[in-house]
């Protein structure tokens, strides 16, 4: 077996590979995998795929598919995170008219040659970057608002100073996306490097894939998967979904959109991104606004209720000697509420013969175990699936020696055959 096929790789694999490389984002697996995972079923069904993915963040399933010449229909909820899939989605323009366009940006930054009004050292734009790397930063914002029109290309130059903003903040970044303001990071890039070296990149990566006959296969929507999902029938479903692990989605881009002034901080999330994704984080989940006997009613439950009462109980009971903090119990029974209605929107739109796979992790909040994938699995079942496994590729939760609870958690594949 390949390296390739023993794992279903990380975001890391991606950031050698063009177009995948334009923007870093937790993506759950690589884009090699899923190109594997493509050749395979068409191979094992000799017929071509049809894709969907139904949670595309920023759009591996969707640029591994296009390279391989596979429609590929992708759904994001979060608003930020879907435009930056649809602005990389534009790699087939010219990228001479790219080149062009962000260089009259920069032009036009550099002339007005403004400081900064709103550096402020009580928020997270003040908290990354000085007033100087602010200020060449707004300077590049200008430009573009000014400049752009309804071309597409505007889009490509937006992600590009979208992906900078990381690079040249002085604070450090976690192991995800999330930006650390109160630690400082050894090598900052200038913003007109930065800038400039994007713009190189991307014009390269959009020459490549040309070449190399990418098709423009992929279609990409903004829209919350709970609500429904609308493509033309599919036979092959590569998907992450959030996993029920507190990581919370909504605030993956805050930098980003406090920078476009899209958010003015952390409250604001909950009306510009929260409704439109999945409950997966307590943050997403307050008990005041959840009540957990109501969920626990609702008929899509059903088939996994007998299990996941005792656990959502369970949490609630913990919750009251750690000071009441996180709200555990509603977030897990709205996460599973939210999965039930999603594989319920892709039942229609998938093919009898097809086949799905989810990379999915379980976990262990105030160390009560959460089997995601079984319970993920039997939802399947009950909304009209097949079958389902489990490929376990990683144990987690293993060697950390500061870990919260000493639950063994794993990481792998749910296969769905429907
Ligand atoms: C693990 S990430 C997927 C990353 C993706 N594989 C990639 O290549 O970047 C899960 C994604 O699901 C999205 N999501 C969560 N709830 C959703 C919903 N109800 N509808 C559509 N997308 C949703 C999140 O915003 C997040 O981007």
């Amino acid at each position: 077996m390949s390296k390739i096929k023993a794992r279903s790789g990380t975001f890391t694999d991606n950031m050698k590979l063009p177009v995948h490389r334009w923007f870093r984002y937790s993506a759950g697996y690589s884009a090699e995998w899923v190109q594997s995972e493509i050749k395979k079923f068409e191979s094992e069904h000799d017929t071509k795929a049809v894709v969907l993915d139904p949670f595309l963040g920023s759009g591996t399933t969707a640029f591994a598919g296009a390279s391989l010449g596979n429609r590929v229909y992708g759904f994001e909820g979060h608003p930020f995170v879907a435009r930056i899939a649809k602005a990389k989605n534009q790699w087939i323009l010219d990228e001479l008219d790219f080149t062009e366009a962000c260089n009259q940006v920069l032009n036009l930054a550099e002339k007005r040659n403004k400081q900064t009004e709103r550096h402020d050292e009580s928020n997270l734009l003040g908290k990354c970057y000085d007033i100087e790397a602010l200020s060449k930063l707004d300077n590049l914002r200008f430009a573009y608002e000014k400049l752009a029109d309804e071309n597409p290309v505007w889009e490509l130059v937006w992600l590009n100073i979208t992906s900078i903003l990381r690079a040249c903040s002085k604070a450090g970044t976690a192991q995800w996306q999330y930006v650390l303001p109160n630690k400082s990071k050894a090598k900052v890039i200038d913003v007109k490097d930065a800038f400039l070296g994007k713009a190189k990149l991307m014009a390269q990566d959009m020459e490549y894939a040309k070449c190399a006959n990418w098709s423009n296969s992929a279609q990409i929507f903004k829209q919350d998967v709970r609500g429904s999902i609308e493509s033309p029938k599919c036979n092959l479903l590569i998907t992450s979904p959030p996993y029920p692990n507190n990581y919370d989605y909504a605030d993956a881009t805050r930098l980003e959109m406090m920078f476009w002034g899209e958010i003015s901080g952390w409250g604001d999330l909950k009306t510009a991104v929260r409704p439109t994704i999945m409950r997966s984080c307590s943050q997403h989940s307050a008990a005041d606004k959840i009540v957990l006997d109501e969920i626990l009613e609702e008929p899509l439950l059903a088939p996994i209720l007998e299990e996941l009462t005792p656990v959502v109980r369970e949490l609630e009971k913990v919750r009251l000697g750690k000071g009441g903090k996180k709200t555990y119990h509603t977030m897990i029974a709205a996460y599973f509420l939210d999965l039930s209605k999603i594989w319920k929107n892709c039942r229609p739109v998938m093919d009898k013969g097809s086949e799905i796979c989810f990379v999915i992790g379980d976990s262990a909040p105030y160390g009560v175990h959460v089997p995601a994938e079984k319970w993920l699995g039997e939802l399947a079942v009950y909304h009209g699936f097949k079958s389902f496994s489990f490929e376990k590729l990683r144990d987690r939760n293993v060697k950390w020696k500061n870990r919260t609870h000493t639950v063994p958690l794993h990481e792998g594949r749910l296969w769905v055959k429907g």
